[in-house]
């Protein structure tokens, strides 16, 4: 089996963090989003993996997961470029794949369990092809699965705008090669992306053997700040831990908190689930539970709960901040001598006084 990782899209909705990365590299506890993917692959044994770039810093990507073996797999890029289409991108993989079964996952999705016993489900039933549902409160943002009385698979239809019901797809998909025969005969969707909604569609529609798996436990798509902001929540409850290598001075630290090497928590309060990187000052605050601070960053005299902090940010005199994502090297900083606000904010970027 080979994987293969979507790192491209622009992100849009996720500005202006997408100004200066792609939206799979936006840690969450302090790792980026398509290293979960990552590491999940790993996991099941799959170590032939071809990252598609897209458009928005693939040189970024490169320098993260570089040839793989710092995470123990091989990787290979395949340029994308222009998003038009995860058919497009996996039919761009097919040299990569040859004769192998494979298994794509959208770099921005997560899944509170991974994906080990799908995988295992794909392999047992022999499927030409398996995807994975979930139900949701808004599913027209989504793929949509409709089924038969008998609970068979019937149709796929991309962002209906009546959804037939609640079954989203899921953002990871197993195939055997065949599919690229039906991609090559994908026309282009109203968004002008070859649809891999289509393509199992026509899967469907051809006779193929098409499976199902409802996920169990959470998966997220982690498209805008709040999906952000809720999988750092979800992701310091599974796997937060205790682990204190910097030094406390004058301060309580209380249940999972990680706190990295050369990190310094003076007179201040920490509550986990939290996690705190290296070389960070944490003076006179406090750090409530869901929140998590990259490295070299600074929080002074403020309180910061359910939020992420980027490196080298620094927030300062600020009571309460909440439900925040503040962006690398950002500084947040109360001017209490000055009744007025004074901004120097980038473009598409959101402040709510
Ligand atoms: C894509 C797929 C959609 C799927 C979703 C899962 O949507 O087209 O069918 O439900 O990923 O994350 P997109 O992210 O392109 O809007």
């Amino acid at each position: 089996m080979k994987g293969i990782i979507l790192h491209g899209g622009a992100g849009t909705r996720l500005r202006p963090l997408t100004f200066s990365g792609p939206k799979q590299l936006i840690p969450v506890a302090n790792k980026p989003i398509s290293q979960y993917v990552l590491e999940d692959l790993k996991s099941i044994g799959v170590v032939d993996v071809a990252i598609v770039l897209g458009e928005t810093f693939p040189e970024l990507v490169m320098q993260h997961y570089g040839d793989g073996s710092r995470f123990g797999v091989r990787i290979t890029y395949v340029n994308q470029g222009k998003p038009l289409g995860i058919a497009h991108a996996v039919y761009l993989c097919k040299d990569f794949v040859q004769d192998d079964g494979f298994i794509v996952y959208l770099g921005d999705n997560l899944l509170q369990n991974g994906v080990k016993n799908y995988f295992e489900k794909f392999l047992i039933n022999d499927y030409d092809c398996m995807v994975l549902l979930k139900e949701v409160e808004d599913p027209s943002r989504f793929g949509v699965a409709e089924f038969d009385d008998k609970g068979n698979l019937v149709r796929l239809v991309e962002k209906p705008r009546v959804p037939r019901s609640r079954f989203a797809l899921v953002g990871v998909y197993f195939f055997k090669p065949i599919v690229f025969e039906v991609i090559k005969g994908l026309k282009p969707s109203w968004r002008g992306e070859l649809e891999i909604t289509d393509a199992i569609q026509t899967m469907l529609e051809k006779g193929f053997r098409v499976g199902y798996s409802i996920v169990d436990g959470w998966w997220l798509d982690t498209g805008k700040k709040d999906d952000i902001l809720y999988a750092n929540s979800l992701i310091l409850d599974e796997y937060g831990v205790r682990s204190i290598r910097g030094e406390l001075v004058e301060s309580k630290v209380d249940g999972r908190v990680s706190i990295g090497e050369g990190s310094k928590i003076v007179n201040s309060t920490v509550r986990g689930p939290a996690i705190i990187g290296n070389n960070c000052v944490i003076q006179n605050s406090f750090i409530g539970p869901y929140t998590s601070i990259g490295d070299n960053v600074k929080v002074l005299k403020s309180s910061v709960e359910y939020s992420i902090v980027l490196e080298g940010a620094c927030v300062e005199s600020i009571d309460r901040l909440e439900e925040s994502l503040v962006g690398r090297n950002a500084k947040v900083i109360r001017n209490t001598a000055r009744n007025s606000v004074r901004l120097h904010v980038g473009d598409y970027s959101e402040i709510e006084l």
